[in-house]
């Protein structure tokens, strides 16, 4: 029996997404050390929340990415076959498609996206901006198999995963996400994915803990929605962001700190907090060129061309799949 699904009914109506936060919350609120899974930063709110990140100051990835697929424009579209399709591992913002799309002759767009409703808003928009291409949205989770639209089964392959999506990822579920998209791409398929390099501590300390305090709200706001959602009573003001730049695992931490001793309810259950006490958040791993190409070597690809920015802040990888 589930136990918590009476109190999560009074909190709300318990559709499939609700019922799994919730038991992902208990479970991982259970652990020692507290931990939330980042997947759950990103609701309404969440997500503004991020757009705005991105235009930080401090925040260089997003900008850093761009200027490489713009300036490296020329390369990428030498790579992509005329008529490709090119399936887009999670559907963002679409700027940095625009940019494949404006400079390569790519026959067909799939963009992957668990949210239906964002994925049918962002192909409207870019079969109005780009009329002579075919676009077939796929709703599912990226990270577990998927089938490709028939439509473009006789088209090559060319994969995107931009804005180092795969740093959120553990090794071992980069691994697995990297072999998995090979398998659903297929024989002589290739990747256009973007990583975060390894930098000053200073650089990567200020992305994260950025003086307007985005990147705090964007962290608090993981508790707002477990008391929204799940009827949680976190008190915000009793918690504080905190990310570190752990050097031995190449990874910035974001972590929730207690900042006293108190215990927190949500759906029938207490969780205790000591002061000073963390909830684990995210983990953003930092690769350098040669540890990222050697995972991917691992997982059934080979790098076929790397590309960074001058100050050598962030990667673009070509990636060909191995036989
Ligand atoms: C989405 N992801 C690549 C971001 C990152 O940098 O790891 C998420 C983020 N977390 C805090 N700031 C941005």
């Amino acid at each position: 029996m589930n136990v918590h699904a009476p109190a999560l009914a009074g909190a709300h109506l318990p559709d499939e997404q609700t019922t799994a936060f919730a038991r992902d919350a208990i479970d991982d609120l259970s652990q020692r050390p507290k931990r939330l899974s980042p997947k759950y930063f990103y609701d309404a709110t969440g997500s503004e929340l991020f757009e705005a990140i991105t235009q930080l100051p401090e925040y260089y990835p997003t900008r850093t990415e761009l200027s490489i697929l713009r300036d490296r424009g020329n390369d990428i579209s030498a790579i992509i076959p005329k008529g490709a399709a090119l399936v887009e591992f999670g559907a963002g913002a679409t700027t940095k498609v625009r940019l494949l799309l404006e400079n390569c002759a790519i026959g067909a767009y799939v963009p992957v996206d668990i949210s239906r409703d964002f994925l049918q808003g962002q192909a409207d928009v870019l079969r109005k901006d780009f009329p002579g291409l075919d676009v077939y949205p796929v709703a599912a989770d990226f990270s577990a198999p998927f089938a490709l639209p028939e439509a473009i089964s006789g088209l090559p392959k060319v994969g995107f995963f931009p804005g180092s999506t795969l740093g959120n990822f553990e090794p071992h579920e980069a691994r697995a996400f990297l072999r998995g998209a090979r398998r659903i791409l297929g024989e002589g398929a290739q990747m256009i994915i973007g990583v975060d390099l390894e930098k000053d501590e200073r650089v990567l300390y200020e992305a994260y803990n950025d003086a307007a305090g985005v990147t705090a709200r964007f962290n608090l706001n993981m508790l707002v929605r477990i008391n929204r959602e799940l009827g949680g009573n976190f008190d915000l003001s009793a918690f504080t962001h905190r990310a570190i730049y752990n050097r031995d695992r190449h990874r910035i931490e974001m972590h929730l700190i207690s900042r006293k001793s108190q215990t927190v309810r949500m759906l029938g259950t207490s969780f205790a907090f000591r002061a000073g006490e963390s909830i684990h958040t995210e983990n953003s791993y930092k690769y350098s060129v040669e540890r990222f190409t050697a995972l991917a070597r691992g997982s059934g690809w080979t790098a076929r061309e790397s590309w960074t920015d001058a100050a050598g802040m962030f990667s673009v990888h070509a990636l060909v799949a191995s036989d």
